[in-house]
């Protein structure tokens, strides 16, 4: 990049005299070439960014609730993931002990549950004396969880299980090493016959003397009998805000501080076929009584710990408003007419009422029995995902759906499947669903998808996005793809109004989906660059986007934007600027804002983030969880005009404190702390 020449004064000038004059003025001077970003602070002049701009998109797949942030230890925990008739397959428990010599397990249709009737029967041919004594360990069944329990020493564990016996029992509930000679923790049940004769519910309470990442849950005996067991969970005591959730990864999500969580899926919402849909209704009340489903998209049994109820809960504790996206008549190979979608309709209805009804009301009474006597703060829902270029009449549907929805609660924002932006609606909504899965390169040319997009029809809700392809499992080139493309949708956020990345989880065991944002297992978890370029954006959600411009204006390997934020932890006001270098080449940049007070930048408290790496490719992992992370430094020469350097293949920040006289936005106080 050539040296500037041109005077600070020149190139504001001409910034502020218009863009069409811009080639020219700067052509006067020697260096045309001179790279700048030019922002204008004054508010008056920006834009406020929705309040709900940046949130996150949590689908059930890869594992990512059941055996990620369902802190459940125990998988199949009802043994009806077989199916419900029996006998049935109770994978993954397994036998301790020989099924011939020692003991036989099946399951039969005798729980007390109603609605999984299937239960596991355990008979124990050998016993504490006489001809056949059972091994010193006992037998018994184990459950190796989602590929290895974390049991960490020094932390407890609540074990609830249901039993019945013929006769008297004595199990022991242990928590062990994987192949179950480390013990980790272990308790015995003792109990009489007739304290058994029915279904009993039994509680443990565990605390691990050691720590295996790979444990199982075993139930253990010695003595001879039948014994049915059935609903056997195994729950850490410390869950994130003691909701269930798991808290390293329920705290990563609220590191991105998201403004909404769009939920439960993407395809798992439709199914592959209706009847393996999510329902809701299936979802809720005592996790016991709960039949759990197969999702057949991503191929996977869950128990449904994570249900509708516990959704609703995840918004709240994140701070962020829900987006509850219910099935409207369409799978992915069967549908329901428009004539016959009227009970679909009613459960969309039913499930509105539960998050927000009256704790009188019905569907209220159940969401105040589960202990949330208080609405939860529900403004949008979305009509089924994908659906609108299906065979059928998704119109129809959707018709009936928003009127019935909007007759009920007028106040909810509905969300359609069709896209509005090439052409217009045939049908009232607030917003429309955008789905974007492209390449790096054509990623970041999509900065601009919505600069000419028509402002007359309803908002984009972005709600997939993620640069695919040659992103591996996620690497430094698809995350500044989508930084750009985000910078983008900042600056066009009088047109967009959220946006979040897809998908959210994967369980390295069960990869369904590269790439993804968290990676996890059983104990170890990292962001993906992706994950870490959303940081950058944390602080958007209700900021203000200043006027700005990048110099000359062919310069195509750079996208910037410039917003203006409130810290609502140190009550000061950040300019925050972002660029994206899409090219292989460092650029010099100079910064000029225009519009602050003088001597109003701060040094100290202004600073610099960057996310880059030596390989374009380059990639975190369980080895490497921090390859590729923003690194922070102090801004040295922090002010209104300033030379930067931008490494290639970077997307960095620049985060000037303003000073007392700083300009505000309008809704302060509600922003965090810029820290990565
Ligand atoms: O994010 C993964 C899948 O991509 C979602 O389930 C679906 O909506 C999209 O096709």
């Amino acid at each position: 990049m050539g040296s500037c020449k041109v005077p600070y004064s020149v190139l504001l000038l001409c910034f502020f005299i218009g863009s069409f004059l811009v080639p020219q003025c700067l052509s006067i001077g020697d260096d045309a070439n001179q790279t700048a970003f030019l922002v204008n602070a004054s508010e008056a002049l920006g834009r406020p960014i929705p309040e709900t701009l940046f949130g996150i998109f949590f689908e059930e797949i890869n594992h990512a609730g059941a055996g990620g942030l369902w802190a459940e230890l125990v998988s199949n925990r009802g043994f009806e993931a077989g199916g419900p008739d029996t006998p049935s397959n109770i994978d993954p428990w397994s036998i301790i002990g020989d099924e011939y010599s020692s003991l036989t397990l099946s399951t039969d249709r005798s729980s007390c549950f109603e609605h999984n009737k299937v239960a596991l029967r355990m008979e124990v041919l050998c016993d504490a004396e006489g001809t056949d004594i059972c091994p010193a360990g006992g037998v018994g069944i184990y459950n190796p969880g989602f590929w290895g329990m974390n049991i960490e020493k020094g932390k407890k564990y609540k074990v609830v299980l249901y039993l019945r016996s013929s006769g008297a029992i004595n199990v022991s509930v242990s928590l062990t090493g994987p192949n179950g000679l480390e013990t980790l923790a272990t308790h015995d049940i003792i109990a009489s016959s007739c304290d058994v004769s029915n279904w009993k519910k039994m509680e443990v309470l565990l605390e691990a003397n050691a720590t295996n990442p790979n444990s199982r849950l075993q139930l253990t005996t010695t003595r001879k009998g039948v014994i049915w067991f059935d609903q056997v969970s195994a729950m850490p005591v410390d869950t994130y805000k003691g909701h269930g959730f798991r808290s390293e990864l329920a705290e990563m999500l609220a590191d991105l501080k998201p403004k909404f969580i769009r939920f439960p899926g993407g395809c798992f919402v439709e199914g592959e076929w209706l009847r393996n849909a999510f329902r809701w209704k299936a979802t809720i009340g005592p996790w016991e009584e709960r039949p759990g489903h197969f999702g057949d998209v991503w191929k996977y049994w869950t128990d449904d710990g994570l249900g509708y109820f516990e959704f609703l809960q995840l918004t709240e504790d994140l701070g962020s408003l829900p987006v509850w996206v219910f099935n409207s008549g369409f799978s992915h190979n069967d549908q329901v007419s428009s004539s016959s979608v009227r009970p679909f309709v009613q459960e969309a209805l039913d499930s509105i009422e539960f998050a927000r009804g009256d704790p009188n009301s019905t569907w209220g009474s159940m969401r105040a029995a589960m202990g949330h006597p208080e609405p939860f703060d529900l403004r949008y829902v979305a009509l089924g995902n994908e659906d609108c270029l299906k065979k059928n009449n998704y119109r129809g549907n959707y018709l009936k759906f928003h009127t019935a929805i909007k007759k009920a609660y007028p106040d909810i924002k509905i969300i359609t499947n069709c896209f509005g932006f090439s052409r217009k609606l045939d049908h009232p909504a607030d917003f429309y669903d955008y789905h974007l899965y492209t390449s790096a390169n054509n990623m970041f040319s999509m900065a601009h998808r919505f600069d000419h997009t028509s402002r007359g029809g309803p908002k984009a809700f972005v709600s997939e996005y993620a640069a695919t392809g040659n992103a591996g499992k996620g690497n430094l080139l698809a995350a500044l793809a989508e930084a750009a493309f985000l910078i983008g949708i900042e600056q066009n956020s009088d047109i967009v109004s959220m946006a979040s990345y897809a998908p959210l989880f994967v369980n390295d065991n069960d990869r369904k989906w590269s790439p993804d944002a968290i990676v996890f297992n059983s104990s170890q978890l990292y962001g993906t660059p992706s994950y870490w370029a959303q940081h950058f954006f944390r602080e958007s959600s209700s900021a203000t986007v200043l006027h700005s411009t990048i110099q000359p204006n062919t310069t195509t390997s750079l996208i910037a934007s410039a917003i203006m934020w409130n810290n609502s932890d140190d009550g000061k006001s950040y300019l925050r600027i972002k660029i994206v270098n899409f090219g292989n080449d460092t650029v010099n940049l100079k910064i000029s804002v225009d519009g602050l007070e003088p001597n109003s930048i701060q040094l100290s408290g202004s600073n610099k983030t960057e996310l880059t790496s030596g390989n374009l490719m380059d990639e975190n992992s369980f080895n490497e969880p921090k390859k590729v992370k923003p690194t922070q430094s102090s801004l040295e020469n922090a002010g209104k005009d300033m030379d930067v350097v931008l490494l290639p293949y970077s997307l960095t920040s620049f985060d000037l404190l303003k000073g007392s006289s700083s300009i505000r936005t309008a809704r302060s106080g509600y922003f965090s702390r810029p820290s990565f």
